[in-house]
């Protein structure tokens, strides 16, 4: 169980959809794009703003901040490479398409197909290295393959957003190995908390593989009640997103073969009722750098997420849906011993200055 999560880092995975993934001249364009403010429509925002180095890509917030508080968290961008669904709810089966939503989103870029396709064109720098990058130039392309192109740019560059090595790499790999690390490398209390996390707390039915995901979506017991009191219907609503959106991997501007196409994942999701309240279970990696958490923020650091495993409201699922989840009922050694493990998930920070 604890050698299937890793090794790290993974082996690169080139998206198939996005014919710039892994150039070099997409990747440095993507870079200069993500931190340049003219992506947004009035100058003011741009993806950094939301997307900082110095919160390992996240903002700290509870809340993005954008022309208004948002209602979901923040995630810190890393290991981005070969998931099969963006954002919280999943509504995106590809990197790019993820990128496409902040820069129509009024609320964050507030830009459409047409401003934005004129601002690349106007603006010489950003109109030549588009044209060094796609081999056309901006004016000959429609708005929406500028869109799209602009888009693919900026998934090249947040594909090389990987984290660090840690103290649990050292371990596992010395485990896959049959040597042994010293305490002082991975300590006693954490080899306690990782015992607890692949077995007694179930954590690693969800938090599982290298990343630390099964990329899949569950209700791990946050109320999806958003502050004005709506609901937020995660999954659901993400489905529903996911199937009106042009820019699927089987959609006309994915550069992905019919043929490979046609196994995605997204054609064979099917929407069900337990699907309210479900979120895509998040990377654990970098986890001390990236509080604070939950899809809308709402617990504060790594002793509240422990607290909240250890003592979960059974009440907050669906009567009908089947909970992998229950109160782990720790003494305040286990769950300093699950904090103490989790901690070791985090490196150095994420280099990703421009
Ligand atoms: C106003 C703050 C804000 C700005 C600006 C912003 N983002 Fe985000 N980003 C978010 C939030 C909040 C989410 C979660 C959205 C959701 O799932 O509903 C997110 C999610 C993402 C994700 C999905 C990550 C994951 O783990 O699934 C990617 C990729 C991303 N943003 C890239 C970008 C790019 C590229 C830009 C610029 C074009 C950008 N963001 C601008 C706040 C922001
Ligand atoms: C049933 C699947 C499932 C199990 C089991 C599970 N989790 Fe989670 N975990 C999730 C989901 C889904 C989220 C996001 C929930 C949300 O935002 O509403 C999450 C969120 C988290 C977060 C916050 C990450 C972030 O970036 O916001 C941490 C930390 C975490 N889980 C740790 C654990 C630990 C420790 C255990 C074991 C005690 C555990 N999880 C068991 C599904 C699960």
């Amino acid at each position: 169980m604890i050698i299937a999560h890793g090794p790290w880092p993974p082996a690169p995975d080139p998206d198939i959809s996005n014919r710039f993934s892994g150039d070099d001249d997409a990747i440095r364009f993507g870079r200069a794009l993500f931190h340049d403010a003219r992506l947004s429509a009035d100058g003011s925002m741009q993806c950094a703003t939301c997307h900082e180095a110095r919160h390992a890509m996240g903002d700290g917030k509870p809340r993005a901040l954008g022309r208004r508080e948002l209602d979901r968290n923040t995630p810190a961008l890393a290991n981005l490479s070969g998931r099969r669904w963006f954002g919280w709810d999943g509504r995106s089966d590809n990197l790019w398409a993820q990128s496409i939503h902040p820069i129509l989103n009024p609320d964050e870029l507030a830009q459409d197909e047409n401003s934005l396709a004129r601002r690349i064109i106007e603006e010489a720098d950003l109109a030549r290295t588009y044209l060094e990058v796609t081999g056309r130039s901006p004016v000959d392309d429609p708005p929406r393959e500028v869109l799209v192109n602009i888009a693919k740019s900026l998934a090249a560059w947040q594909e090389t957003l990987v984290t660090p090595r840690t103290a649990f790499d050292r371990f596992r790999d010395a485990l896959a190995e049959d040597r042994d690390v010293p305490d002082n490398v991975f300590s006693r209390s954490a080899r306690r908390g990782l015992k607890l996390f692949v077995g007694e707390g179930r954590c690693s039915l969800c938090h599982f593989g290298p990343n630390f995901s099964n990329d899949e979506f569950h209700h791990a017991g946050v109320p999806h009640f958003t502050r004005n009191g709506s609901v937020d219907p995660g999954r659901h609503g993400g489905i529903g997103k996911y199937r009106a959106s042009p820019y699927r991997r089987t959609g006309k501007f994915s550069d992905e073969d019919p043929e490979s196409a046609a196994r995605a994942p997204g054609n064979f999701v099917v929407r069900s009722h337990d699907d309210w309240g479900r979120f895509r279970v998040p990377s654990l990696r970098n986890v001390a750098a990236t509080a604070p958490y939950m899809h809308d923020g709402s617990v504060a650091d790594l002793p509240a997420v422990v607290r909240h495993y250890d003592e979960i409201n059974m009440n907050l699922f669906h009567e009908d849906g089947e909970s992998l989840l229950r109160p782990l009922g720790l003494d305040a050694t286990g769950r300093a011993d699950l904090e103490a493990f989790l901690r070791t998930l985090t490196g150095d920070p994420v280099t990703a200055t421009p």
